[in-house]
């Protein structure tokens, strides 16, 4: 689809921001779709954020993401937030509602949906949530909201506890393996929410003995570069089921796409995307 004066804009803002695949993905599916509108990432320093919002205002561009390290922020610059983005107090999409602009969170239900649509159900499960920063923030309330038990590990114990009563998950323990080895028997699933086993470093994993969960356990892992991260091989290993972090990718972006276009986000399409940039 050619760019011309009716092409529609949305975008990223981030700060690094070159790395995002969000481009790749959507543009991909405008293509599939024939629309006319056109996904870039634009690079935006925390101090100009609110100048960057309030352009989007004067340009009429139709929609944006957020990424690190803007999700907090733009809590304050939007004009209402969706309850979702509320309690978890980060937005990942703005978009407009008449001539609202709002501020949503995608990227719980995102994650809830590659859950479901890898045959995991966490309703009444008890899952152990690996790390306590941003992305756990929207893991545990999503956990919660679906009626999961949640218990979370993390090196700083003080910011795991504040999440926990947040959150009114079950309990805190220590990020490490010692203290994770007697308990995992206890536990239906694991996400891990930090970022180890990450590339470049494709070698470390969190301190997580797979072999002490139960045989019906199921491991995900956010981290989607690589796909295939050491925590989800040794999972794989023992036979767990696992869960990469690309469907939540996906998905938080089918939603927003659906924000924004109000059309059915071709889901297949942007997968295909996706896949083919981490290849
Ligand atoms: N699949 C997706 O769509 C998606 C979405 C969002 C994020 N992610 C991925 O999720 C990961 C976490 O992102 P985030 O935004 O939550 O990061 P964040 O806010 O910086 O939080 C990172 C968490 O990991 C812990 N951590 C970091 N380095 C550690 C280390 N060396 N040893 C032990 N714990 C460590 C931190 O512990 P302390 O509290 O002790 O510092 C903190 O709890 C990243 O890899 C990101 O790419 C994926």
């Amino acid at each position: 689809m050619p760019i011309d004066a009716h092409t529609q804009v949305v975008g990223v803002l981030g700060y690094p921001v070159r790395h995002s695949l969000s481009p790749t993905m959507h543009n991909a599916a405008f293509e599939a779709l024939g629309l006319n509108w056109v996904y870039l990432a634009f690079e935006v320093p925390p101090e100009r954020l609110a100048e960057a919002i309030a352009g989007m205002r004067a340009l009429g561009i139709r929609g944006l993401n957020l990424t690190i390290p803007h999700k907090e922020a733009a809590c304050s610059l939007v004009d209402r937030l969706t309850a979702q983005a509320e309690a978890i107090g980060a937005v990942n999409t703005l978009f407009w509602d008449g001539d609202t602009l709002v501020g949503d969170n995608t990227d719980s239900e995102g994650f809830l949906r590659s859950l479901l649509e890898a045959g995991v159900e966490p309703k009444g499960q008890r899952v152990l949530v690996l790390g306590a920063g941003g992305s756990a923030r929207a893991i545990v309330y999503a956990l919660r909201q679906r009626g999961a038990s949640v218990w979370l590990a993390n090196r700083n114990l003080q910011r795991a506890e504040q999440l926990a009563q947040r959150y009114n998950a079950e309990g805190v323990l220590s990020l490490d393996a010692a203290a994770l080895a007697p308990q995992l028997t206890r536990f239906d699933g694991v996400v891990n929410c930090t970022p180890l086993g990450m590339h470049p470093n494709e070698e470390t994993m969190p301190p997580l003995p797979v072999a002490n969960l139960p045989a019906h356990a199921w491991v995900c892992d956010l981290v989607y570069r690589p796909l295939e991260t050491r925590l989800l091989r040794e999972a794989h290993a023992h036979g767990l089921k696992t869960v990469s972090g690309l469907g939540m990718l996906l998905w938080q972006g089918a939603l927003a796409f659906e924000r924004w276009t109000g059309t059915s986000a071709p889901v297949a399409v942007m997968a295909r995307a996706l896949r083919e940039s981490l290849a």
